[in-house]
């Protein structure tokens, strides 16, 4: 997967580098650049905001630098090996909430393109002409405001780059895991046995695949009843067996 990251700020990409994100580049898994939107700026003070028109507080991003970036990171034409344009990605808290299910779209992406917006956010015709020739998604990490758009990316990479082949040792664990079946996953336990004087569940060191398996079920449906709610109301009945019912 090729990733470009577009940002006023660079450096706040820098995390992008570590652990398995890291290797996941380093192995060529995924192909990451971090671009600093100033280069497609033109005066001397290298200016990528303005105040608002119709007033208001805070600054808007102007057009020029980002009209330019993105004719640069995705241009027309296709380049010479054959790749279509990307996806279009603008972190603002007015996207569509992101979620597992949105990270696997992404993640089936061979090309993501990320716009960084900061201040009040970037001049709407810049997505406007975007979506006249690449898909755009703008997406919210969820109810509350950051600076800007980094933050989200590194976010939204991290949730996308395990989902890609090859990048988690155990791929089973992206089947158990919270979410990945639409309830939240229960409690995990390690040695030692006994620790300050709580025990791991019996259950658990029984050997008995069959009760281990019934058990983590009841825990998951216990833990979402309790903390989401929605998530299980949002459950299809299929998606529940007989003796959920009971848990
Ligand atoms: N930029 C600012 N706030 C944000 C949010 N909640 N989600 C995504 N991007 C943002």
């Amino acid at each position: 997967m090729r990733v470009d990251v577009v940002s006023i700020f660079p450096e706040y990409l820098a995390p992008l580098d570590l652990s398995l994100i890291g290797k996941a580049r380093a192995s060529g898994v995924l192909r990451l650049a971090v671009h600093d939107l100033r280069t497609w700026t033109h005066d001397v003070h290298r200016t990528v905001d303005d105040t608002p028109y119709g007033g208001g507080p805070g600054m808007v991003m102007r057009p020029e630098p980002w009209g330019e970036a993105l004719d640069v990171l995705a241009p027309d034409e296709l380049t010479p090996d054959g790749l279509t344009l990307p996806r279009l990605v603008v972190p603002t808290p007015a996207g569509v909430p992101f979620s597992q299910a949105l990270a696997q779209e992404l993640a089936a992406e061979s090309h993501l393109l990320f716009a960084c917006g900061r201040y009040e956010g970037i001049d709407q015709r810049v997505l406007d002409h975007a979506a006249t020739r690449m898909r755009v998604t703008e997406v919210s990490l969820g109810d509350y405001v950051l600076f800007g758009g980094e933050v989200a990316v590194l976010v939204i990479m991290e949730a996308v780059t395990r989902l890609l082949p090859g990048v988690l040792g155990n791929a089973g664990s992206l089947d158990e895991e919270s979410h990945a079946h639409g309830l939240l996953e229960g409690p995990v336990y390690t040695k030692p046995p006994s620790w300050r004087g709580l025990d791991v569940p019996e259950v658990l060191r029984s050997g008995d695949h069959g009760r281990i398996a019934r058990w983590r079920r009841d825990e998951a449906v216990l833990r979402t009843a309790g903390r989401r709610p929605d998530m299980l109301a949002a459950l299809p009945v299929e998606g529940l067996d007989r003796d959920d019912l009971a848990a």
